[in-house]
């Protein structure tokens, strides 16, 4: 038994409206002053204020391991909705020569980008990706995330598909993190395929989904529907034909220009729009009719140069907004989650409280896991964040710091002292 007491502030996310969080909803973070969290095998066991639990639990706490939390913010440990987190190598050049002034699209088109990670990759062993992965898993955690979805994409191929997904599955019983996989066979058109298109969406479609799907290895099914990489109508064909094996749809929306992905997203009932940097305002209100969730990416935003997507009237008009890295090697290395709020903050005019519920409670329902984490509820998870700071405002404005003070994961410490 652990007994966290004294919390200066305690952001429970708890109550609210049940399902992906909008509008006001998002701004409920069920505070507690002087805060208190009881946690046994793993689970939370009661949460209130410290003089509610020393007197509801008097002879658990005499017992239990007691946690000193004056002067600190207690969350739910961060949940990243949206990675692409087992590749293989790097792409820094890239980065400079964006900065040199060449386009994302023309680094792909011209074979780097999506390609060069792919080709890398592809060459690496499997023991390679994971140890990289593991890495990367050390800095999530380390910046208060206890949940990573991942997504497939960078192989392309049947083989290389798997080994990415296989990388995640073993990591999930490895690494303290949990991961939450997606499959997005549909992430470039392998350049043998170009001019081809719809024969690679065969391709995905005849011979990795049924495998992915007969496997159980991934819970989603995503794909890039952009101009150049796939139409609306052959990311619609991926998508249900994924839906038939039981893979939820997840979509790379409008991200680099309007395609229509926001609308597509509604239309197939996706879980979660992904980017929307160029969602249209129609595509914005049939999100919110539809229900499915804008996974807004700013770090993505910043380090590609570009706008960000329009969280703030996102939220107006009703979307439920979840937030996230995008890690990947290419539009967004960062795995800082924190850095992501304080963006959301800063780029998107967010509140410090809608941000905090869009990397926690919402996060979780991108990846359909609100019943067991995103919120410090009786017969959650103890995944628990604490962290330097007295309140959840103080969090967003001491931006770009990395204020994390200790981590539990299912009650276990795993980052701190
Ligand atoms: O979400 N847009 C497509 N996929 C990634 C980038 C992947 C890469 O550049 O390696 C994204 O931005
Ligand atoms: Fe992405």
């Amino acid at each position: 038994m652990i007994w966290i007491k004294n919390i200066h502030q305690l952001a429970t996310l708890a109550g609210g409206q049940k399902g992906p969080r909008s509008k006001e909803a998002m701004s409920e973070l069920g505070l507690i002053e002087d805060g208190s969290l009881l946690i046994e095998d793993g689970k939370i066991k009661a949460a209130g204020t410290t003089k509610e639990l020393k007197e509801a639990y008097a002879a658990e706490v005499q017992d239990a391991e007691i946690i000193d939390g004056s002067g600190c913010l207690v969350t739910p440990g961060l949940i990243d909705p949206h990675t692409h987190v087992a590749f293989g190598g790097s792409r820094e050049r890239e980065f400079e020569m964006r900065l040199e002034g060449v386009s994302y699209m023309d680094i792909m088109n011209a074979g780097g980008g999506i390609h060069a990670t792919a080709r890398m990759t592809r060459e690496a062993t499997e023991e390679e990706i994971i140890e990289q992965t593991t890495s990367r898993l050390d800095s999530f955690l380390k910046h208060g995330v206890t949940t990573v979805e991942g997504k497939s994409g960078y192989g392309m191929d049947l083989e290389t598909e798997l080994k990415q997904l296989k990388v995640m599955k073993r990591l999930q019983g490895e690494h303290p993190i949990d991961l939450v996989p997606t499959f997005m066979g549909a992430h470039a058109v392998p350049p043998d395929y170009k001019g081809r298109e719809d024969d690679f969406v065969d391709y995905i479609i005849n011979e990795i989904l049924p495998v992915v799907a007969e496997e159980k290895l991934a819970e989603f099914n995503d794909v890039f529907c952009e101009k150049d990489v796939y139409t609306p109508e052959q990311s619609e064909r991926i998508l249900i034909a994924g839906k038939e094996l039981g893979l939820l749809p997840k979509i790379h929306a409008d991200e680099i220009v309007s395609y229509g992905g926001a609308e597509l997203a509604a239309k197939v009932g996706a879980v979660s729009a992904e980017h929307l940097l160029k969602a249209s305002d129609e595509g914005i209100k049939a999100l919110a009719e539809a229900g499915t969730i804008a996974c807004l990416l700013p770090a993505t935003a910043l380090f590609l140069r570009e706008e960000v997507a329009k969280g703030r009237q996102m939220i107006d008009e009703g979307v439920a907004v979840a937030i996230s890295t995008d890690c990947n090697p290419g539009s967004s290395p960062t795995t800082s989650m924190p850095l992501v709020m304080n963006l959301a903050c800063i780029l998107m005019r967010m509140t410090p409280a809608e941000a905090l519920t869009a990397a926690t409670y919402n996060a979780a329902c991108a990846i359909r896991r609100e019943d067991s984490v995103g919120s410090l509820e009786v017969g959650k998870q103890a995944d628990i964040a604490m962290w330097n700071v007295k309140n959840y405002q103080e969090l967003q404005y001491l931006f770009g710091v990395n204020h994390l003070k200790t981590l539990w994961k299912k009650g276990v410490k795993v980052v701190g002292e």
